[in-house]
């Protein structure tokens, strides 16, 4: 599509470790203290999404970098008796920037639907939080060739009601739920097939110029050997990095090759 060859260059690449439930306070402390120094001429936005207890330590460490720090989920109310639970608005004070919303670890072990990843995206939107919606195909949907209809009806549901001005802090993640933590990644082909497919869902339902803006990451066994292949294509304008994110030299060098392509 040569329109989103062009329009590449002008959308915000977004390379985001999804460190999932790794890493204590000390651990995150050392591996951001790791990091910092090697993403601090990134040209790309650089994300560390940490466990809820991590993110006091990873905010003071990161201060005054250029590392942006998420959460990896939210509850979509404002507050109540939610036992456990932590809202937007908790995570906005103290400063966390980007949360992860709907990945499928969550849909799979926590009885996580379509509706409840809408509420937190809206609750997210509402605090003033960027939401990475995480949408993707199981192995079974791919080989029964259903992975735009279940990409389709995840996009639909995941932002219904969310308007095209809060679409510009929306970040879309096509995580395919055989690729994650599976070695197994999607090739570079088959992750623009989607990423593209996903943009142009947007298009319908946001008009062209709201869908041209949409940072979508590629996630999914993505680490320093391959994403610079994934990272070229078109349509895939970041990375949602588990394990490699959690090696200080993995996670700087997929950072690297998110360097923007000459044209
Ligand atoms: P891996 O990179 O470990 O496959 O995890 C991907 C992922 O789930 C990121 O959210």
């Amino acid at each position: 599509m040569l329109l989103d060859t062009l329009t590449k260059g002008f959308r915000k690449t977004v390379i985001a470790g999804n460190w999932k439930m790794n890493k204590t306070p000390s651990e995150a402390k050392a591996l951001l203290e790791e990091i910092i120094p090697l993403v601090k001429d990134a040209s790309c936005e650089v994300v560390a999404c940490v466990p809820y207890v991590d993110l006091a330590t990873a905010l003071e460490v990161t201060q005054g970098t250029n590392i942006k720090i998420g959460a990896e989920n939210c509850h979509w109310a404002e507050s109540g008796a939610f036992t456990g639970e932590i809202s937007a608005g908790m995570l906005k004070e103290i400063g966390v920037e980007y949360v992860v919303i709907g990945h499928s670890e969550r849909r799979q072990y926590f009885g996580e639907t379509d509706e409840t990843v809408n509420k937190r995206v809206k609750a997210a939107l509402a605090a003033g939080l960027k939401p990475i919606v995480c949408v993707g195909e199981l192995l079974w949907e791919r080989e029964c060739d259903i992975t735009t209809e279940v990409i389709s009806r995840q996009l639909k549901l995941d932002l219904w009601g969310v308007t095209a001005e809060e679409m510009k802090n929306v970040v879309i993640a096509y995580e395919p739920v055989w690729a994650i933590g599976t070695g197994k990644t999607a090739t570079a082909e088959q992750a623009e097939e989607v990423c593209e497919f996903i943009r142009m869902c947007l298009k319908a339902k946001y008009g062209l110029e709201i869908a041209s803006g949409v940072t979508i990451q590629y996630g999914g066994s993505m680490n320093d050997a391959n994403a610079a292949e994934l990272l070229m294509k078109s349509n895939v304008d970041g990375g949602l990095i588990g394990g490699a994110s959690l090696v200080a030299e993995k996670f700087a060098a997929i950072v690297d090759a998110a360097k923007p392509a000459e044209y």
